[in-house]
Formats: structure tokens, sequence, C-alpha cells
């Protein structure tokens, strides 16, 4: 039931399970956003989603939060599309790709039908092949249609850092680049704390040189350890979700890694793929280019070569 009225910042998430369910949570606390709706092929699910949330109402920001339809999710400034399945222990993200396609396909033309002027999200995995996907799908530019890309992976990377380095990780700069998922690349050259290069900080504080070979594995099996221990991942895409929100809502042009249309850049075109960009209240913007070194390069292509293969296998 709709209680605030409409606006700008009314947002629909479609995919009502762990990581959809924990989106709504975390944008309903965020104070971010006046409407929230939740969708889910499993109707009892996405009410039940609601209801909790909404039961909260006196403990949070007025934010009017019920489960509808995708005729309800039309006139929203942002949908996120978290439906699918998630990895199970040993699968990988790519290993999702044709049931979640298969769902994103179904979804999307009537999820935009008489399509509104919102921004379209991906957040279901593999999030680079479903970005491109829905790219084609809806046909939207693409400014307007992006995914979660490695967000979270720089998250991880710049946790990681802050653990070794002892320094808050919003002082940390550093960035994952390429696809969400095993071939993603570290970018190490572009490490900085303090405006000082990550290998000459340490060397100035006095602090042993970073591990890279293992903070390396730790950021590219981040998913794997968790979902092993239990069964899935919720919070931190959850809030790079947010995050990713925060900057559209506020119109911020922070820098992100979100996973969008590359057209060029870095000598890769032809599939989505994890860069730093400027997010907006219009969307992504293109791909900033950033010094990478020419093995940084190297394994962006590959990663691009590994989303592109796996774009030909649904045919597009
Ligand atoms: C992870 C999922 C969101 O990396 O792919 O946790």
């Amino acid at each position: 039931m709709k209680i605030y009225s409409k606006s700008n910042r009314k947002i629909a998430v479609v995919g009502a399970g762990y990581v959809g369910s924990s989106v709504a949570y975390a944008l309903a606390i965020s104070g971010l956003v006046s409407e929230l709706v939740l969708v889910d092929a499993d109707t009892a699910k996405a009410a039940g989603e609601a209801m909790d949330l909404a039961h909260a109402a006196a403990f949070i920001k007025p934010v009017s939060i019920y489960a509808g339809t995708f005729e309800d999710c039309r006139d929203a400034g942002i949908v996120i599309f978290c439906a699918g399945s998630s990895q199970k222990p040993g699968e990988t993200r790519l290993d999702l790709l044709q049931r979640n396609y298969a769902i994103l396909r179904e979804s999307l033309p009537e999820l935009l039908r008489g399509g509104g002027n919102g921004i379209l999200l991906i957040v279901s995995n593999p999030v680079d092949v479903l970005t491109y996907a829905a790219l084609k799908i809806t046909g939207l530019p693409a400014e307007r249609v992006f995914g979660s890309g490695t967000v979270l992976d720089s998250s991880r990377f710049r946790h990681n850092l802050s653990c070794h380095c002892g320094v808050a990780p919003r002082n940390i700069h550093a960035y994952v680049v390429g696809e969400h998922g095993d071939s993603e690349v570290l970018l190490w050259s572009l490490a900085y704390i303090a405006g000082t290069g990550l290998d000459c900080f340490c060397e100035l504080a006095g602090i042993p040189p970073v591990d890279r070979v293992e903070i390396d594995s730790m950021v590219r099996n981040a998913g794997y350890e968790i979902i092993s221990r239990k069964g899935a991942t919720y919070y931190a895409v959850s809030l790079a979700v947010k995050r990713i929100c925060e900057s559209i809502i506020r119109d911020e042009y922070s820098i992100l890694t979100v996973s969008g249309l590359i057209d060029g850049a870095y000598g890769v075109s032809g599939c989505c793929l994890g860069l730093p960009a400027v997010v907006n209240s219009r969307g992504r913007g293109n791909p900033l280019k950033l010094p990478l070194t020419d093995k940084e390069e190297e394994a962006l292509r590959n990663s691009a070569d590994i989303i592109k293969a796996a774009i030909k296998q649904i045919n597009l």
C-alpha cells in the first residue's frame, strides 16, 4: 500500500531473494528513498519482505515500501534487477549464465514496457554479460543501463589494503576492473594512500610491503570463501548497490567501477566490464582513461575476451 507521495526517489527491486531483499533493506534504512517496490515471481515472498521492512517505519526515515508488479516499476527512478540464481558452492558466476539470462530476457520487455526514464541497474550474475544483454534487449542508451560491476571487488581490495596498512578504507584509492569474477584485474599501479603510491606509503610508514599474491587471491576468491561458509553473499553486494544508488540519487559524480558498455577504451569493445566511471543522476558516464600498465591492460583485454565468449553463448 502506498502511503507517501511518489517522487523521483522511487526505486524498484526485482527479485526478493537474498540479494534483492538485502538491497531493499540497505535502501530502506539509507534515507535516500521515498518509495520502494519489491517484485518477485514468488509474490508471497515479495509481500513478506515488504511487510517486514515496512514494519520498521517508526525507526527509519519515511519511505513507502510495498510488494508490487512490473507495472509498479515503470515510473521508478532506478530499477534494480537482482532476480535469478546465485552461485552454489563450486559454481562460478558464469555457470549461472543460461538460467539467469532466461529470466532477464523474459522479464525486461514487460518490466520496461512503455519504458520510463529510469536507470536499469543489473546485479544478477554474471553481471557483465547480463548488463550487455540488458542493453541489447532494451535498446536503452548505454548511460542508463549498467551493472554493479566490480564495485564490490574494489571494496574488498580496499578492505584488505586497509587491514595491512592500518588506514581507513575511505582513504585508500584502489580499483578492481574487468569481469566481476575470476578474471578480474586488481590495479596495483593505481593504488594510492594519502596521495602516495602503495609501495612508497608502506616504505615511508615502516610497514612491510603488501603481499600482492595473497591479497589478489583474497579479493578474487572472496565470493567462493563466503559461499563455502554461509551459502551465499548478500550484505556487501547490497551495500555496493546502495552506494551506486546514492551517487545517482544525490547526483554525486562519484567514480565507481560499475559495469558498462566499453566501446574502444583500452582496446576493448563489444562487451560490458567494470571500469572507473562517473556515476550521477543521468547514469554512468564513459569509462575514464587511466594510465594502466601494459600488464594490467593485457589482463583487462583477457577479461573482456572471457566476457565476449560468454556473450556468444547466448547468441548476442
Ligand atoms: C559476490 C557476488 C555478489 O562476489 O558475486 O559476492
